[in-house]
């Protein structure tokens, strides 16, 4: 099966696909991305993944490089060009190509380009039987609710988790709160039952499966709040789960080698995983 690339403007080979050196991106990590999963060749959560996109952009005072109704065309014909029914499609726009000089070039086009993947769905034993996660410092900069392609911090924090043999890095801060994963959001239900995670500010990304999980839960009846925890309260929490575009809901039975509750995923974070199911199975008609 031909693998299809999109770089500025042109459908290429994926081998063929290339950026030139004095990209921006490439130069000063000065660019964004999203990565959008889609079943049955229809996007999930197209338009909230979009809407980041423009925010990021926005934020970084990076021209939109198409008009909306341009990207959506260009993401389909990419997806039917690559032959996938399933997949992952990963949008990156950066600021451009300029001599390198730090402050923002006056005249500057942004850079798009668009690549798709398989399937990066969870492993089946790790949606039923949860993950073991470590913790490590959130060394990141500040503002980490920018989808910025400058992402050595969170390499390193999933590096040192592989190295662990942990599916993720939870990031806690110098005062001890937890803000994130370094590539997911993370949760904690407490000993009461409710659902905590961080508050969106610039130290998390809004994750979108964030968003939806959050609204499933309220509309299932479960509480919420979304506020820091610091990792003592995580530690003796009931139930622990982190979310991804990727991972879904993957529960979390293990941190820094110590069972989360009784070990096992929890009764909330099940529900909460087949509320997520049938969800995206409404949308794109894939039951997974
Ligand atoms: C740091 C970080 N937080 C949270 C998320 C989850 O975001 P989403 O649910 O939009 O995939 C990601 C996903 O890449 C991430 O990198």
């Amino acid at each position: 099966m031909a693998r299809i690339s999109y770089v500025n403007g042109s459908y290429v080979h994926h081998q063929e696909a290339v950026v030139d050196v004095e990209d921006r991106g490439y130069q000063f990590a000065d660019g964004i991305y999203e990565y959008i999963a889609f079943y049955n060749r229809t996007l999930l959560d197209g338009e909230l993944h979009l809407r980041r996109l423009e925010r990021s952009l926005n934020e970084l005072r990076i021209e939109m490089p198409v008009s909306m109704t341009a990207m959506m065309l260009i993401i389909r014909e990419l997806i039917v060009r690559n032959s996938r029914e399933d997949g992952g499609l990963y949008i990156q726009v950066t600021r451009g190509v300029a001599k390198r000089d730090h402050p923002f070039p006056k005249k500057i086009r942004p850079v798009l380009v668009m690549t798709v993947c398989g399937p990066k769905t969870p492993k089946p034993h790790e949606v039923k039987d949860g993950v073991a996660v470590i913790t490590t410092a959130d060394i990141r900069w500040g503002r980490c609710d920018i989808k910025s392609v400058s992402l050595l911090a969170n390499v390193l924090a999933k590096q040192k988790a592989t190295e662990q043999k942990a599916r993720e890095s939870i990031l806690v801060r110098d005062d001890r709160s937890v803000t994130e994963g370094a590539v997911s959001n993370a949760y904690i239900i407490t000993d009461k039952g409710v659902l905590v995670t961080h508050g969106l500010d610039e130290k998390v990304l809004g994750g979108i499966t964030r968003d939806v999980v959050l609204r499933l839960a309220r509309k299932a009846g479960i509480s919420v709040e979304e506020r820091s925890f610091n990792s003592v309260e995580m530690n003796s929490a009931a139930e622990a789960f982190i979310t991804s575009t990727s991972a879904n809901i993957l529960p979390v039975v293990k941190i820094d080698g110590k069972a989360v509750g009784s070990g096992k995923p929890g009764p909330v974070t099940r529900k909460l995983q087949e509320l997520y199911l049938t969800y995206i199975f409404k949308q794109t008609g894939r039951m997974l």
